[in-house]
């Protein structure tokens, strides 16, 4: 008695219930699949196709058309998005031309373009990434903690900038910077990615929190000037670049008199 009726329904149904499983399908699929799929491929693609378009042109000549390097530039694969933000908000690259030392410029890029770029260079193999302000933030830091700051900046710092920050000459005509007035994420940035001859310093060596106290403590350091000119002895601190680019020129003319002295006494 049941069969008949139910196999009636049963026809009935199959076609609707397939027709209905195929508009809820299709519909899913059209609304919800596709476009939350393109989305996020666009989002992510256009930025480092921009920054792959930018590269090609700005930065392959030196340093390889897929980064692996060139005799005029080395290889980029592995520096990680914070070199390349490092290298190009400092206005150090693109270098204009191969020399001993990238110097830091005006950067003359935006920060859309950088950010571009840094995303590029970070699809050829891992490296450090362009870190959160927090990872950095030396606001809330103690005494005790900016003392720390100090100690680690003198150990592990003062050898090349000298102490107070002040800059210094390294071997063959190269030269550490001074580091009065650079941006905290500046500063972040050049320990986790070591430029030119500055080691690595990773997160094991110096983990964020004590990179934050040394940051800190650098940025006490400006905040007393007395305290840099006695130290730094080379002169207000805060004329940063030029002040360092007189002094050599001043120690150089010394040089090059007491050598043509040295030479009229034989
Ligand atoms: C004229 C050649 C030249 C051009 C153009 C150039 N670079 Fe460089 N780049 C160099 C040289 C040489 C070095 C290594 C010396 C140095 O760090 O000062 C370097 C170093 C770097 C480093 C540091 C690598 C590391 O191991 O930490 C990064 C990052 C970088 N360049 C990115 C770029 C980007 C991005 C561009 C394009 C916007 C660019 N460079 C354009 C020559 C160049
Ligand atoms: C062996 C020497 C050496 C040591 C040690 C060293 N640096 Fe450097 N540092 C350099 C050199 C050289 C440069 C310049 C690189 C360039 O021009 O590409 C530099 C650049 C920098 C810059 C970039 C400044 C600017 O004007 O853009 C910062 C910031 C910095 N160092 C911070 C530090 C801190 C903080 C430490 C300790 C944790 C440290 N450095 C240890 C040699 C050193």
């Amino acid at each position: 008695m049941r069969t008949p009726r139910t196999r009636r329904r049963h026809r009935a149904a199959r076609p609707a219930a397939l027709v209905f499983a195929l508009i809820l399908f299709g519909s899913l699929y059209a609304a919800i699949a596709p476009s939350t799929q393109v989305a996020a491929d666009t989002g992510m693609s256009a930025q480092v196709e921009e920054g792959k378009g930018l590269y090609q042109v700005t930065c392959s000549s030196c340093h390889g058309l897929n980064g692996e390097g060139t005799s005029q530039g080395p290889t980029l694969v592995g520096v990680g998005a914070a070199a390349v933000d490092f290298q190009m908000t400092t206005g150090r690259m693109p270098m204009a031309r191969p020399g001993m030392q990238a110097p830091a410029r005006a950067n003359t890029y935006t920060a859309q373009e950088i950010a571009s770029i840094a995303a590029y260079v970070a699809t050829m193999g891992p490296g450090p990434a362009i870190p959160a302000s927090s990872a950095y933030d030396y606001s809330n830091l103690t005494d005790e903690q900016l003392a720390r700051g100090g100690e680690m900046f003198r150990t592990n710092c003062s050898a090349c900038h000298q102490a107070a920050g002040a800059g210094g000459a390294l071997p063959h005509g190269k030269y550490a910077p001074p580091l009065t007035g650079v941006e905290p994420l500046i500063i972040y940035e050049a320990m986790r990615t070591g430029p030119q001859q500055m080691p690595v310093f990773s997160e094991g060596a110096i983990p964020d929190e004590d990179a934050a106290a040394i940051i800190g403590y650098l940025k006490g350091i400006e905040e007393q000037p007395t305290l840099g000119l006695t130290l730094g002895g080379l002169g207000p601190v805060t004329e940063g670049l030029a002040a360092w680019i007189v002094g050599i020129g001043g120690l150089s003319l010394v040089a090059v008199w007491i050598a043509s002295r040295g030479a009229l006494k034989r």
